[in-house]
């Protein structure tokens, strides 16, 4: 752990509908990544709970759960805290201030109730509740930005101005790395190909005789080799999987195949442009081959979009009295939300469109992004860091610089204010 002379030591968590992401303050990445979904077993009346790399055991009867409800808020506090605990398992929690990432229309209830989580349960000594937007950008080097996150559940614009949101002016589409999941899927459906577990098939090599250790490298591979090898294929029967289990380890490998064959086409409105086929093996030796198809789900990302409108002015998530409208793609969602903004701030914004997500990981986005954005204003730069894990943990990182510089101290709210001036007082100190 790294520590600055009159700093805090904190933890950073950024817990994500689909990822949580967790570290000491001062490092570089999070050192504990790990699914945002419960394992719960119930035996004799009594819940276990399980989670992390636990979840890639298949047990009789284990549910799994998220504590996150469709907007990516959180809506179920028990799992929540079985999250958290998770996440500082053999950390002495009273040590340790708490800088959190949170979405930029996160409740003001929600906010509250995590503060008393903190403070009572955990008995930190400090929270800090930063909108992820501004972390992100923040951690791009930037106060004056629109971040475009696209995340899991949605994808978000968020304009940030001298390091505050800029109020009601973000713009939110439900498109994500899960609608594009369901994209993906219908795809391979097409071509009569069903996702079976990895727990649910029994893949022995049969043209030549390997170590068991090598055979499970072998899958989830898209290695030109994959094609030539034999293998004999047994389904297992475990009648006790739950059906969200089941759904959670198909939903793992869709993603892995997702992320590992599609692109983005590289020039807009024009034919996709000729790929060579890709293979992706499953466990199950199924080859997912593609070719053109590749370009087909996160085209999505650049055509109609429909958007709603977020307030965040009084920290609801609700529509900010404007009617939801369509934009040509995220180019036009970008347009859109700065040139909603005052004029003064255009040119700050348009240089500084900062990347951040999951989703903004595929293949060609950066550029597809850049390019369309520069028919639609002369002077553009999009940030976005070099890295797929650095882009992804944007926020995270924003918030683990954050919490080691001096000047920032003043702002953690203290376990004395809170208990002075009670859980609503986070509104004052975390805007
Ligand atoms: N290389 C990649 N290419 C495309 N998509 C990716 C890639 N890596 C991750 N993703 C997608 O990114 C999504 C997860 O992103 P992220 O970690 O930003 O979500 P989150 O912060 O947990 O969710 P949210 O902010 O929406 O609540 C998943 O849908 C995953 O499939
Ligand atoms: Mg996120």
């Amino acid at each position: 752990m790294y520590t600055v002379e009159n700093t805090v030591p904190a933890i950073v968590a950024d817990f994500g509908s689909h990822t949580s992401k967790i570290g000491y303050a001062g490092e570089d990445i999070p050192h504990n990544i790990f699914p945002s979904r419960l394992g719960v077993k119930e035996t004799n009346g009594k819940k276990d709970y399980i989670c992390g790399g636990g979840l890639d055991t298949r047990r009789d009867g284990l549910e799994v759960v998220s504590p996150f409800d469709q907007d990516g808020l959180i809506q179920n506090w028990n799992d929540m805290e079985k999250l958290i605990d998770y996440s500082v398992t053999n950390v002495e929690t009273e040590d340790f201030a708490f800088m959190l990432a949170e979405p930029c229309y996160n409740p003001k209830h929600l906010r509250e109730k995590m503060c008393e989580l903190l403070f009572e349960k955990y008995q930190s000594p400090a929270v800090y509740l930063g909108r992820s937007a501004v972390l992100s950008a923040f951690a791009n080097n930037r106060t004056t930005a629109v971040v475009l996150d696209c995340g899991a559940c949605s994808t978000t614009a968020v304009p940030v101005f001298e390091g505050s949101l800029v109020k009601n002016k973000t713009l939110r589409t439900m498109t994500g790395g899960e609608q594009l999941n369901a994209k993906f899927k219908e795809q391979i459906t097409e071509k009569g190909i069903e996702i079976k577990p990895e727990y649910s098939v029994k893949k022995t090599r049969v043209d030549e005789p390997v170590e068991e250790e090598e055979e499970e490298e072998e899958t989830g591979s898209n290695d030109e080799e994959a094609s030539t090898r034999k293998y004999e294929i047994t389904d297992l029967s475990f009648p006790g999987t739950t059906d969200s289990y089941k759904r959670y380890r198909q939903t793992a490998l869709l993603e892995q195949s997702k992320e590992a064959l599609c692109k983005v086409n590289d020039m807009p409105s024009v034919e996709p442009v000729l790929q060579p086929t890709e293979k992706y093996e499953l466990p199950d030796g199924t080859l997912i081959e593609m070719g053109l198809e590749r370009q087909k789900v996160p085209e999505a990302l650049f055509s109609e979009l429909l958007l709603s409108p977020v307030s965040n002015d009084s920290g609801v998530l609700k529509q900010s009295g404007l009617p939801p409208s369509m934009s040509k793609g995220l180019p036009g969602m970008i347009r859109d939300v700065i040139q909603s903004c005052d004029s003064q701030m255009h040119k700050d914004m348009y240089v500084g469109i900062c990347l951040t997500g999951g989703t903004s990981n595929f293949d060609g986005l950066y550029e597809r992004l850049t390019r369309e954005l520069l028919v639609l204003h002369s002077k553009v730069r999009v940030i976005a860091a070099a890295g797929r894990a650095e882009r992804r943990y944007c926020a995270w990182t924003g918030g683990s610089i954050l919490a080691t510089f001096t000047e920032f101290q003043k702002w953690w709210l203290s376990k004395a204010e809170y208990e002075e001036n009670g859980s609503g007082f986070v509104h004052t100190k975390c805007q």
